[in-house]
């Protein structure tokens, strides 16, 4: 099958979030199930390109404005092909949604380009058996599929599949961002995009889309109630049927110890001694004494956003460093977590290392040296930080939402099961409760030992995920009539008349339905 992918970010070319990371290896891992797979992303400022493809794209925007962007050739990598849309006042920018002072105010004109310039590249350059698409940025795809492109015979019945990352980012406009970009006046209205008033591209997608997923099980019962839901649990309900949660993978090629380039010393399951070198290196970078070799450090990576739970660290920090125990953070974000993490360190030098940046290499180097690692997520879809933590021997200790409550089992002493450590209730009392059982437990190194051998050898790579995908496509293919079972159905239903037709329809409810019963 023919797979395009439209994504806001996607490695090795942009970043700012577990996005870029899944929209780099699920393609990958689609190719090496057969299928060959395209991937468009905008050309951001550090978007390197090989080749043009279409020198000048015309794309409508609102009244009788138009746009040119160029597609521009990615090259080929992994067997996975990627398109560049070139339009340098949109996307040769300082950040990728925003500057210094917030998002871009013409965000809305920005994705509405990409998503028409993406449909586009299927007509002209690489047509698609099925779009995958991500996020708000991306969910004008599949509105203006069944709107503007309705008559269409290139693109009209072409599926698309949407993929819901995080609930809390909407791409949400004033009514007039209908006129600026061009979409029908029609659309504005509850069962469309319309959203107390303004214009929610996110529902967009939701409610356009032919098959829904997000990146976790538990995530997709989540956003079906009013506390994850953020004013969609509604729409989201609505289309329960057509939601499926397939929980985000780790690419073992990039975040695996035993062959990761980026840290001090290399290391599996069967031979950890390398992981106590990977600690001192990371107590040296973070200015912290060798001294705390044998005390437990707690490594924290993340995007600072409310998302994250580090209020509730704000909330017990004092109590927390009265155990003992050392934190190293690394981390960009909202201000007032900058902060935060910056008066911890000076509140308790020499046992507390805060690093304010993004830096790859850096997020490595915490995974391989920290013995624990934390993420008192208030919500989480998939998460992949507690799962490279797992494979490298650093035991999570997480709130039980979304993908966090998916893959970290809790550790249960008398059997010896688990993986990590949870807690439910979002809660200063219960995170705290939860770093002091883990403590508890470091001191034991038998015990310690057989809780990083379960994470280790637990397997999260992209093999079960993709095909689950691939799964979803075909039966997206199905629900608009392109797929085997509907192309059967009209044969026989030619042939034989209605009595064949029933028993396809069962058919293909079974093959939807799939998600259920596995
Ligand atoms: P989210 O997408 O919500 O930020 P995820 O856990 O899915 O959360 O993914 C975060 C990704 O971003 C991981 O690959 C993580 O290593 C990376 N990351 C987050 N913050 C930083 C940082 N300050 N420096 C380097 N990498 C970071
Ligand atoms: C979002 C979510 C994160 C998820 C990532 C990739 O940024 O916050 O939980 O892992 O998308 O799906």
């Amino acid at each position: 099958m023919r797979i395009l992918f439209a994504a806001s970010e996607g490695l090795p070319f942009s970043k700012t979030g577990g996005l870029a990371d899944v929209v780099e290896a699920l393609p990958k891992a689609l190719v090496a199930q057969g299928h060959e797979v395209a991937v468009v992303l905008p050309r951001y400022r550090e978007t390197k390109a090989t080749a043009v493809v279409m020198p000048s794209l015309t794309i409508p925007m609102g009244g009788t404005r138009l746009r040119f962007p160029a597609i521009a050739d990615g090259t080929l990598l992994s067997g996975v092909r990627y398109y560049f849309v070139d339009d340098p006042a949109y996307f040769d920018r300082e950040g990728l949604y925003g500057g210094s002072t917030g998002d871009y105010p013409d965000n809305a004109e920005r994705y509405a380009e990409f998503c028409r310039a993406a449909i586009e590249i299927s007509k002209h350059v690489w047509p698609a058996d099925v779009f995958h698409c991500h996020d708000w940025q991306t969910a004008l795809v599949p509105v203006l599929l069944r709107t503007s492109y309705g008559d269409d015979p290139l693109v009209k019945d072409t599926p698309v599949v949407f993929s819901i990352h995080n609930m809390g980012y909407h791409g949400q406009f004033t009514k007039d961002v209908l006129e600026r970009v061009g979409l029908p006046q029609a659309l504005f209205q509850p069962s469309g995009i319309e959203f107390y008033g303004g214009v929610n591209l996110l529902k967009g997608g939701l409610v356009y889309a032919d098959y829904l997923t997000t990146v976790s099980r538990k995530y997709a019962e989540e956003i079906q109630t009013p506390e994850y839901g953020y004013g969609l649990d509604g729409v989201v309900r609505d289309r329960g049927d057509r939601l499926v949660g397939i929980l985000n993978g780790v690419d073992y090629a990039a975040w695996n110890p035993e062959k990761d380039k980026l840290i001090a010393a290399r290391y599996s399951a069967k031979d950890l001694s390398g992981k106590q070198v990977c600690k001192q290196e990371l107590l040296d970078l973070f200015g912290l004494s060798h001294d705390h070799l044998e005390r437990p450090l707690i490594g924290i990576v993340s995007r600072f956003a409310d998302q994250k739970g580090f209020d509730l660290i704000a909330e017990k920090a004092h109590e927390l460093m009265r155990e003992d125990l050392v934190l190293v953070v690394l981390g960009t974000g909202e201000r007032k977590y900058e902060d935060l993490f910056r008066a911890l360190a000076a509140a308790y030098p020499g046992r507390v290392g805060v690093k304010i940046a993004y830096d790859n290499a850096m997020a490595h180097k915490v995974e391989a040296g920290a013995d624990m690692f934390l993420m008192p997520s208030r919500y989480e879809p998939s998460g992949l930080n507690q799962m490279y933590s797992l494979k490298y021997g650093t035991v999570p200790i997480v709130r039980a939402t979304g993908g966090l409550d998916d893959s970290i089992e809790p550790f249960d002493v008398e059997h010896g099961t688990g993986t990590g450590f949870k807690f439910k209730e979002y809660s200063g009392d219960a995170l705290l409760y939860a770093v002091r059982q883990a403590l508890h437990h470091y001191m034991d190194e038998r015990i310690w030992k057989r809780i990083q051998l379960n994470g280790m050898t637990k397997d999260f790579s992209w093999k079960g995920p993709a095909a689950e995908y691939a799964k979803l496509y075909e039966a997206a293919r199905e629900v608009r009539g392109l797929g085997q079972v509907a192309q059967n159905a009209l044969q026989a239903g030619q042939a034989a008349g209605q009595g064949r037709a029933k028993e396809t329809k069962s058919q293909l409810r079974h093959l939807i339905e799939f998600d259920k019963e596995s």
